[in-house]
């Protein structure tokens, strides 16, 4: 299936002033509403990733796990979870970060990568940056590399994949507002 951006973006909703006033919030759970859309998504990202050298996925807490999981799955590449705080067991790497409306702090487990590994990060958005190169961080302090952030949405004018550029993160979005 080829991917139409027209039709992606067509779905996705935009909802003013939430979750706090000012914010216009782009909403994709429409996208995984339609078999459709969530197959073109996904396809499209399974396409760009088959035949690389990438031998882990790293997704993050909580809505990047969907495209995450199905795309380890069928790439056949291990999974590790980037979970917000106080979620994960035994020993963890923690990195706290800036939202678009608020802070967070995610971790990963001590020993799930290491310096043979080559890690295709997955989220949703970007929006500032702050999760992706929280996660990037992470990845990086266990001593992987990063090949990847790849999400399904770019909100440019954020000026997140700006700044994963600049922190030498190649950074890849199916589609922008
Ligand atoms: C959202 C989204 C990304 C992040 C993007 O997650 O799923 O992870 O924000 O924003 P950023 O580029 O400014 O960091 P959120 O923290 O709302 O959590 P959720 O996935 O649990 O809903
Ligand atoms: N949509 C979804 N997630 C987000 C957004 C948004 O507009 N901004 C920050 N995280």
């Amino acid at each position: 299936m080829i991917f139409d951006e027209y039709y992606i973006k067509s779905l996705i909703r935009s909802v003013n002033d939430w979750p706090a006033p000012g914010v216009v919030f782009r909403d994709v759970t429409p996208i995984y509403q339609s078999p459709k859309a969530h197959r073109m998504v996904i396809d499209s990202l399974i396409q760009r990733y088959v035949d690389t050298e990438i031998t882990h996925i790293a997704a993050l807490d909580a809505r990047g796990f969907l495209p995450g999981a199905v795309i380890a799955y069928a790439l056949n590449k291990p999974l590790v979870l980037l979970r917000k705080q106080g979620k994960l067991p035994a020993e963890t790497e923690t990195e706290t970060y800036d939202l678009e409306y608020g802070q967070a702090t995610i971790e990963v487990q001590r020993g799930a990568l290491d310096a043979n590994d080559s890690v295709l990060l997955i989220d949703d958005l970007i929006a500032t940056g702050g999760t992706l190169l929280a996660a990037a961080t992470l990845i990086r302090r266990l001593g992987a590399h990063i090949y990847e952030a790849a999400a399904i949405i770019d909100l440019p004018d954020l000026g997140g994949s700006t700044k994963l550029q600049d922190a030498n993160i190649p950074t890849f979005t199916l589609c922008a507002f």
